[in-house]
């Protein structure tokens, strides 16, 4: 059984009151990044400050840092960026707790959700903390707030994934496509996933029953029928994904075609949308959103073997604006994990 408790000399600089974070002022890409020293949070009522030990990137932290689609900055600051950290999921240690919070106390390993977590320090809110399961590393339990939940709650919520049925995982070789051909599998399903040639390898080893490379064979024209399609590229239009559905067969929409800077996948949706709206076949967009009993989920999979995160590389801090350059090349493999 692993023991999940800071002791006194792994603990930061307890008695300062700034840290190293990765930030920025303005939009743009990986070159408005900095590592700075700004002021350490204070826990407040109902939140916990983690000394993080891991954090790890997502596709959503490109799309804040670049703020594109351009609809996004009606939330989250129109000329600049309201948050000025980057990063959402977290594995650390308990520094301290803020009133009215229960169930953690400082030395206590845990994971969860935040923001602004590639830095020294992170504040979360109790409900998305949690006690971090026996044998999961800092490294691994980083990886589980965004990519590991939108592939859970894509296949078994929204696609509603049963025992035996065929899926199509589009896009089988990022941060969520290695969790949803994990997933997949876990739920009982026949596996076909698409990725670029250099993934087939990694992908084949998570588990998947047939693995096509999209840069040869376009696989809507290979004849196949899926009763799940869970489509992680927004490579194939929705006339196209129709063609692939069983009858009574669902798409889950996760994104849309990489370009249009102002509406982004919006598009793609109410395409979709009006493709699918007589039929039995479905075509459902979804956005994910953390939830403390899936994290709970994920932390049981990876915890009893039936999942393993696949991370490719680690980052320091200093390292991050080359993962953030990799990450936004929409090619980067597996998880990016930072390491502060
Ligand atoms: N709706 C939601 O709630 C939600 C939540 C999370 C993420 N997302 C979206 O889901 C997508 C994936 O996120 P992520 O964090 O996993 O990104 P990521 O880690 O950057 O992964 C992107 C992957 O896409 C693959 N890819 C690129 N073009 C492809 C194509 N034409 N066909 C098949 N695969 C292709 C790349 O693999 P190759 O190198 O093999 O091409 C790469 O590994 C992003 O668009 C993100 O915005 C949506």
């Amino acid at each position: 059984m692993t023991s999940h408790t800071a002791d006194a000399t792994g603990s930061r600089q307890a008695e300062s009151h700034t840290m190293q974070a990765v930030t920025r002022s303005r939009y743009g890409g990986a070159e408005v990044l900095e590592v700075r020293e700004v002021d350490r949070p204070t826990p407040e009522e109902g939140q916990v400050l983690i000394e993080v030990r891991a954090a790890s990137l997502n596709a959503l932290d490109w799309h804040l840092l670049t703020g594109t689609p351009y609809f996004l900055r009606l939330i989250n600051g129109l000329r600049a960026p309201k948050r000025t950290g980057i990063g959402v999921d977290f594995a650390g240690i308990v520094e301290a707790v803020g009133s009215d919070v229960e169930g953690v106390r400082p030395g206590d390993a845990v994971y969860g959700a935040g923001n602004g977590t590639c830095a020294e320090y992170v504040v979360a809110k109790a409900e998305y903390v949690l006690p971090m399961p026996d044998g999961v590393g800092f490294e691994q339990a980083a990886t589980f707030n965004v990519a590991a939940i939108t592939a859970l709650q894509g296949l078994r919520d929204v696609g509603d994934l049963k025992v035996g049925q065929r899926v199509l995982i589009n896009g089988a070789a990022g941060g969520v496509g290695t969790y949803a051909v994990q997933i997949a599998k876990t739920l009982g399903a026949h596996v076909t996933a698409v990725c670029s040639g250099r993934n087939v390898d990694m992908v084949e080893a998570l588990g998947a029953d047939e693995v096509i490379d999209y840069t040869r064979t376009d696989v809507s024209s290979l004849g196949l029928r899926f009763d799940v399609i869970f489509d992680n590229a927004g490579s194939q239009r929705p006339s196209k994904l129709s063609r692939m559905l069983e009858a009574g067969g669902i798409a889950v929409i996760i994104t849309g075609p990489k370009k249009g800077k102002v509406i982004g996948p919006v598009s793609h949706i109410v395409r979709s949308k009006l493709r699918f709206m007589f039929g039995s076949k479905r075509g459902e967009a979804m956005n994910a959103e953390t939830r403390r009993e899936d994290l709970e989920q994920i932390g049981r999979w990876v915890a009893d073997g039936s999942i393993t995160p696949v991370i490719h590389r680690t980052y320091s801090l200093d390292e991050t604006v080359e993962a953030v350059r990799l990450l936004g090349s929409g090619h980067s493999p597996a998880k990016l994990v930072i390491k502060p």
